[in-house]
């Protein structure tokens, strides 16, 4: 295969989003072609054995390297501006191949207790049951992080804005904590992409994304990535993958590829879409609850300014109590009711009885899901329809 990446650092996002990680056979396909191959062949049985001792260059068994998934690899990591990323099956796919390559028994980890409910659930009831321990604290309170440090801290994970209540941590003043202590920060990115957010360049040693959500963008195949300094992934990260098998697909890994093409574009309307439909529902119903980075009211309004380039495409609702919540969401006509978020339609959820519903209701409760709260990802449909779709069900 002739490779004919030729990235530049200096690069603006939207240009590497087109053509980082860019190969080519020699076909000369101007698009990436997929090879979808389990395995790949030797010369020789000497170069077998060279190729799988490493000392010669090459591909053995796609669950360990694949061409497609490489240039995925590529784009993704030259996005968030980190040396490397490793693909993985899914989000959670990475989370887990986070925290279990990275902890070992009797290791302690702090998990932000605003997180997606499964990485929740990962955190209090899978690492326990490998002697990893963990405490999950306030996410924007720098102090909470701080008194959880233990002599077994390896590992921060926070993930900002937080799924769903949209609250944040400042990266920067985390990151230096952790850094004090000796603790590596992990930042699950989902939420803003590399185009709003690059945690590495705030001082996180890796980021992790669902490239399932905005990455994908289209709501079609499921991945993952972890990315952070080439050593780290290549001694600790990789073999633990390479070895149990979270491996991206692909055909999966085509498409995410594809996604980030576009990404940049549709990131600046889903923010732009958010933003004036925030701000339409902030004037004609000032008694509506509303959770919006970008607006005023949110109560780290100032710190969204300074970290995200924009305040992002999720916006929330509070309605009071489960059943208007869930009325709420039945009257929605265009906005559809999915468990997903970051896809070109305008999709509806509610936390407290789906993605954060396996949580008890204590739990849920201090990480601010109230049964009252609905999700709103906002799509790239035009802005005054979404409006009148949810202004109809309000009324
Ligand atoms: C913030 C966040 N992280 C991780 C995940 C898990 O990703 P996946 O569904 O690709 O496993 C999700 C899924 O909704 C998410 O919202």
């Amino acid at each position: 295969m002739a490779v004919t990446d030729q990235s530049q650092p200096s690069w603006g996002i939207a240009t590497q989003a087109l053509h980082s990680g860019q190969q080519s056979s020699p076909q000369r396909e101007n698009s990436l072609a997929i090879f979808p191959t389990s395995s790949y062949t030797f010369a020789s049985a000497a170069h077998a054995a060279e190729v799988f001792a490493g000392t010669a260059a090459g591909n053995v068994y796609s669950r360990f390297t694949n061409p497609t998934v490489a240039a995925f690899e590529t784009r993704l990591a030259a996005l968030e501006r980190g040396e490397k990323a490793l693909a993985t099956a899914s989000g959670m796919a990475a989370i887990q191949t986070l925290f279990l390559s990275l902890l070992s028994q009797g290791d302690h980890v702090v998990v932000s207790r605003s997180v997606f409910g499964s990485t929740a659930t990962l955190a209090n009831t899978v690492l326990p049951r490998f002697g990893i321990g963990v405490t999950r604290v306030t996410l924007a309170d720098i102090d909470d992080w701080r008194r959880a440090i233990t002599p077994q801290t390896r590992l921060f994970f926070a993930e900002t804005p937080s799924n769903p209540t949209l609250e944040l941590v400042d990266l920067t003043l985390l990151a230096q904590l952790a850094q004090q202590h000796g603790i590596l920060l992990a930042v699950d990115n989902v939420f803003c992409t590399p185009c709003l957010q690059q945690p590495l360049q705030l001082g996180a040693n890796l980021v992790i994304h669902s490239a399932t959500k905005y990455i994908d963008g289209q709501g079609r195949v499921l991945g993952g990535a972890i990315i952070g300094p080439e050593a780290l992934l290549m001694e600790r990260i990789y073999p633990f993958i390479r070895n149990t098998g979270p491996t991206l697909s692909p055909f999966n890994a085509w498409v995410l590829y594809k996604g980030m093409e576009t990404l940049p574009l549709r990131i600046e309307r889903h923010c732009h879409n958010a933003a004036w439909i925030a701000k339409q529902l902030t004037s004609r119903w000032p008694k509506l609850q509303l959770h919006y980075p970008g607006l005023p009211s949110h109560p780290q309004y100032q710190l969204a300014c300074r970290q995200m380039r924009q305040p992002g495409g999720l916006l929330c609702l509070e309605l009071g109590s489960k059943q208007q919540a869930h009325q709420f969401i039945d009257r929605l006509q265009l906005v559809t009711i999915t468990a997903n978020l970051g896809d070109a339609k305008t999709l509806v959820t509610h936390p407290a009885t789906t993605t954060h519903g396996r949580l008890s209701a204590e739990e849920r409760l201090s990480a601010g899901v109230t049964d009252g709260l609905v999700r709103l990802a906002i799509g790239l449909e035009d802005a005054p329809d979404i409006l009148a779709d949810i202004e109809q069900a309000l009324r």
